[in-house]
Formats: structure tokens, C-alpha cells, sequence
């Protein structure tokens, strides 16, 4: 029996996949990479040509306004990356296993990782190195694609005592290779290293099959991660890692918005004429006359409105 080709619509952009990854790194071509977490950042991050999405549990922090990452659950982190999905024609979509969602068991790790897979997701992440690997395997023994997250690791930042640069000794970044040896061995296709210095990134890149993407590590990869947020200018809060660059203010510029939209609304500019939706003049005469006379209904009501 010959299968129907699966075709994408005429037109339509082709989907990047760990192939395409593994050719862009290997004709030297950077991957961009940024976080989104709905449908209209993910329209967006696509048609400019944004290689890879990640639905990141940084939008604990990002959309929900927790303090850190571990407060968003599976069951949100699904809402997002079923958004993201739809919204990402051509980018490659990860979906970030948040905490708590493959730590307990192979078995939650492999039901979690297979939740992002339904809701349209190409690959997953985890954090952690050898400590995760046998998870890793599960997950991967499942068909799922999975990269691993090194370095300074979110979910465990207690135990790094905060958000700190890793990897600043050689004995620091032999460990964050063994961690990375342990990650592919386990059949990861990837590894992100985040907050470390440029030469830490480039040692482990070095000896490490794996496509090695970073988020604050240096130009020494296969691609750069940043959280939209941090780009855009619409992060609420005080974290500002140097590693960022500032393509936009939209937090100035949407509040400049709500506040000349509600000067408009208290100032009555707001509707105009050309906000109404028009009728037939004699449909509109007959209305205004079967209106209750203002003056009636506030007397009725007690209420002092003047409206016309
Ligand atoms: O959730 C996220 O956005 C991440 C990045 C900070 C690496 O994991």
C-alpha cells in the first residue's frame, strides 16, 4: 500500500526539525531562539523567521507574576504551548517539563513529556544532568525528543543559592561536562547551558555531540535563547541579566497606550462617530422616539444621569 505524501499547504513555510537544526550547526548557521508562551508572540517570532520557540516555565514569572519558576503547573504550561503550537507555522517548539513534572517517577516524566507532544510540541526540556538522565532516558525510550538545560538551572536555584553564574572554575565546567556526556548518553539531542561564561560554553561544546544552544553563555554555540520578555521590554519585575539586549520598550509604550485610552473614555472621545455602527436613518429616528424622555427614568430611578 502506498501512504499519501503528508504535503504542507502551498506555500507554507517548512517546519524546522532536529534535522534542520543539525544542518544549520552544520553550515555555521546561529539559531534564534526566544520564549513564547501564546499565540500571538509565537505569530509574530515566526514570521520574522525565529528558528526555535520555547514555552519556558519562566512564564511563572513572565505571565503569571510568581516570583520564581516552580509555581506553574503542567496543566497551565499545556494551555500555553497548545497556543504557542498553533501559532508556530515554521519554528521548532519545546516544551518546558516544569517542576515537579518528571523529578517523582519515569513514569510521570514519560506521561508529561508525551502531554507536550499531543499538544503540538516537537521536543521537551529538562533541567539537570546526570541526576536526570535515567528520566532523560524514559523519555526518550518514548520518541520524544528532549534537551537537556545546564548551568544555572531555574528550578533549583535554592540549591545554587540564587541565580548565579555557573561554570567559573575548570573543575566547574568538567562537571557541566560530565553532566552534558550524561544528557547525550541518555539520548538527549541538545543541551542548553544558561549563565555561563563564554569559554565554560565553548569547552563543553567542544567535546559534547549534542547541538549546544545558551541563554547567557557566550557566542561560542549553535544558538542564542532569550526571554521575549527581556527583549521586548514587558517583563514586570527587577531581574535584569546583563546578558540582555533591548530591542523594544513595550512596557512604556502599552501603558502609554491604556493611559491615553482611558483619557479619551473619561474625556467622552472615546467612542467617536466612526466607532458606531450606522443604521437606516428612519430605523434610527423611530428608535430615538420610543427611547424612555431621560428626565422620566431618572425620576423613576432616582438616578442622576444625564445621558442623552
Ligand atoms: O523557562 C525558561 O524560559 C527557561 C530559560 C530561562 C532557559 O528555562
Amino acid at each position: 500500500m502506498t501512504l499519501p505524501a503528508q504535503t504542507a499547504p502551498p506555500g507554507a513555510p517548512k517546519k524546522v526539525t532536529v534535522a534542520t537544526l543539525a544542518s544549520f550547526r552544520a553550515r555555521g548557521r546561529r539559531a534564534a531562539f526566544v520564549t513564547a508562551y501564546d499565540y500571538p508572540t509565537a505569530v509574530f517570532a515566526d514570521r520574522a523567521g525565529v528558528d526555535m520557540l520555547l514555552v519556558g516555565d519562566s512564564a511563572a514569572m513572565t505571565m503569571l507574576g510568581y516570583p520564581n519558576t516552580l509555581g506553574v503547573s503542567m496543566d497551565e504550561m499545556l494551555i500555553f504551548a497548545r497556543a504557542v503550537c498553533r501559532g508556530a507555522k515554521r519554528a521548532f517548539v519545546i516544551g518546558d517539563m516544569p517542576f515537579l513534572s518528571y523529578q517523582a517517577s519515569d513514569e510521570d516524566a514519560v506521561r508529561n513529556a508525551g502531554a507536550f507532544l499531543v499538544a503540538g510540541c516537537d521536543a521537551v526540556k529538562c533541567e539537570g544532568g546526570a541526576r536526570v538522565a535515567s528520566r532523560v532516558r524514559a523519555i526518550t525510550d518514548a520518541g520524544v525528543a528532549v534537551m537537556g538545560h545546564l548551568g544555572l538551572t531555574p528550578q533549583s536555584q535554592a540549591q545554587l543559592g540564587g541565580y548565579r553564574v555557573q561554570g567559573k572554575t575548570l573543575a566547574a565546567v568538567q562537571r557541566l561536562t560530565d553532566d552534558a556526556l550524561a544528557l547525550q548518553g541518555a539520548g538527549a539531542f541538545a543541551v542548553l547551558l544558561e549563565a555561563v561564561p563564554a569559554e565554560a560554553a565553548a569547552y563543553v561544546r567542544e567535546r559534547v555531540d549534542l547541538l549546544v544552544y545558551g541563554i547567557g553563555a557566550g557566542p561560542h554555540v549553535d544558538g542564542q535563547l532569550v526571554i521575549s520578555h527581556d527583549i521586548l521590554g514587558s517583563f514586570v519585575g527587577e531581574i535584569r541579566p546583563r546578558f540582555i539586549r533591548r530591542y523594544a520598550e513595550l512596557d512604556v509604550e502599552v501603558e502609554r497606550a491604556f493611559r491615553a485610552y482611558a483619557d479619551d473614555v473619561r474625556a467622552g472621545r472615546f467612542p467617536a462617530a466612526e466607532h458606531l455602527y450606522p443604521i437606516d436613518p428612519e430605523h434610527e429616528a423611530e428608535i430615538r422616539a420610543a427611547r424612555t424622555p431621560v428626565v422620566l427614568r431618572s425620576a423613576a430611578t432616582k438616578d442622576l444621569s444625564t445621558i442623552a
